[in-house]
């Protein structure tokens, strides 16, 4: 199976969860990036799958993942990693956010959601699709040093009331949208 990411951190902690009896391989340096312009987590995954199958012959893999913030409308979506324009920072990101969520102290009024897609393309023309969703709320400023994106302002239900960024990975794998999204992909391969 060939991973839709050159990233070896994605790579090693896939390689980690799913096990000896699957062979992942990173993405081929000559395999160009995909541009992300489906309106969706599910196409963007699809966008980066196929790409990769089509360059490879090989059974691909690939994720999309953002925040939906339900005052927002749903945004940043699909756009969370560049909510605050072409380049920005997990920073610029999330004060952007911050910002828009100025009229909504209340954290009633800022219900949010993670999502995760994952799509498995294989040649003969089958498709595993995994869906992920981490449900919390937006805390009104930045807490913890820990993960990445929009970790530091996200409160999820199924925790202490930390954020994501004040957990360990563990702690956050255990109860978050990537998490529970490879669960589900997991469980839909075939048993060895
Ligand atoms: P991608 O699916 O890796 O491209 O992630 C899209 C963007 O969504 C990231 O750049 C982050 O801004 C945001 N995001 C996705 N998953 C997480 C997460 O687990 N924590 C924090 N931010 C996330």
């Amino acid at each position: 199976m060939v991973l839709a990411s050159a990233n070896p951190k994605k790579v090693a902690e896939l390689r980690e969860i799913l096990g000896a009896r699957i062979d992942l391989i990173p993405r081929p340096p000559e395999v160009p990036d995909v541009v992300e312009d489906a309106d969706t987590f599910v196409g963007n995954a699809r966008l980066k799958a196929s790409a990769l199958l089509v360059a490879t012959g090989l059974a691909s893999m690939a994720d999309d993942s953002g925040l939906e913030v339900d005052a927002l409308g749903g945004a940043p979506g699909v756009l969370s990693a560049r909510y605050a324009g072409t380049g920005a920072t997990d920073e610029d990101n999330v004060h952007k956010l911050l910002e828009a969520l100025a009229d909504w102290p209340n954290p009633a009024d800022r219900r949010a959601r993670f999502r995760c897609l994952i799509v498995l393309q294989r040649p003969d023309g089958s498709e595993v699709i995994a869906d992920g969703t981490a449900d919390g709320f937006i805390a009104p400023a930045p807490r913890g040093p820990g993960g990445f994106g929009y970790d530091p302002v996200f409160v999820p239900d199924q925790g202490d009331g930390r954020t994501f960024g004040e957990m360990t990975q563990a702690e956050k794998h255990a109860i978050s949208h990537r998490g529970q999204a490879l669960a589900s992909f997991v469980a839909q391969l075939p048993s060895p």
